[in-house]
């Protein structure tokens, strides 16, 4: 009998996905509620046949070479930034992603987002849990309507094209910036550059990759509308977040609102950490329950398909299909 296939599991997932894996696989799962330490993960892939990892673990071109095993890299999360796709595919490797199913809670919390840096709802509610609250004032916490509003999207694949239909709701302009082909996608294209100095909110729904890494600099912050919010729903490293900082310090934009970092956590003492006007989240964009258990069960699947020798149904270098 052949023995059954390894599969490291860098996390507890949620729903019954690893019982899934279980009956068809040896799983192992990282226990706790921390990544495994680089060596620790590097250790446990050495011997597996296959591993589903997170965007916290950094499966790189080292760890991919000191697993003469690996046959399938499975990543919870539709960004693979996080993975050397290039030395995977090198070795044959197919490597799994999960789009679709987080399009529409990504999108609620980009929207989450821009309500709350519009209307100040972080600030307000700290207003009140402080005690200040003391009559209806007409000059309290006043912000950005968003009715009439223009927003920047950059970015328009399946998030960016939800966050846009959720924009027309709204009653707002569209304005988007695209690398790709976006076909049928409603608004006004044009260059970041223009789309920065026409937008009122801006905001990034692009992966994370070699040209997208630092696009929001000093200079594109500078740019904005000095009343213009800047939202980060995709990955903190396509924000040069010191000079985020200042920018919110020094008032070149009203005001910004993160759902991810980088690194992730901020480090105590970051000065992003005392920006003011900022609403910062612990990457929960996919947080809800259907979408991280549907995510989970996503990654299985592409996992067990890959160790039975078919095509995993979400393969981000199909390449290796020939
Ligand atoms: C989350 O950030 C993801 O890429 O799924």
């Amino acid at each position: 009998m052949t023995p059954r296939p390894r599969v490291f599991v860098t996390r507890t997932l949620p729903g019954d996905a690893v019982d899934e894996l279980a009956r068809h696989a040896e799983a192992e799962v990282w226990p706790g509620g921390l990544p495994p330490p680089y060596d620790a993960l590097a250790s446990h892939v050495a011997g597996a046949d296959a591993v589903i990892c997170l965007l916290t673990d950094r499966i790189d071109a080292a760890l991919i070479a000191g697993a003469p095993r690996l046959r399938a890299i499975s990543n919870v999360a539709v960004g693979y930034d996080n993975i050397d796709v290039a030395a995977a595919t090198a070795r044959g490797i197919p490597v799994g992603n999960t789009p679709g199913v987080l399009t529409e809670a990504t999108a609620d919390l980009a929207f989450a987002l821009i309500l709350a840096a519009a209307r100040r709802i972080s600030e307000a509610e700290r207003y009140v849990r402080d005690g200040r609250w003391r009559t209806w004032d007409p000059n309290l916490l006043l912000g950005m309507e968003l009715h009439g509003a223009t927003i920047g999207i950059v970015g328009m694949g399946k998030i960016g094209r939800a966050v846009a239909r959720r924009a027309a709701g709204f009653g707002m302009r569209i304005v988007y910036a695209s690398r790709g082909d976006a076909e049928g996608a409603p608004g006004a294209r044009m260059p970041l550059d223009a789309l920065l100095r026409a937008a009122d909110i801006v905001t990034l729904h692009a992966p994370l990759t070699d040209e997208t890494r630092g696009m929001i600099g000093e200079h594109e912050l500078r740019s904005m509308k000095p009343a213009a919010l800047l939202i980060n729903t995709a990955r903190g490293a396509m924000v040069d977040q010191a000079a985020l900082a200042r920018a919110l310090n020094e008032g070149w934009i009203a005001g910004a609102g993160l759902d991810v970092a980088d690194p992730e956590p901020v480090p105590a003492g970051d000065p992003l950490l005392a920006a003011p006007n900022l609403v910062l989240l612990p990457h929960i964009g996919s947080a809800t329950v259907a979408t991280r258990t549907r995510m989970a069960a996503m990654a299985v699947e592409n996992c067990l398909a890959a160790l039975r020798g078919d095509r995993m149904p979400h393969c981000v270098n199909p390449r290796v299909y020939g």
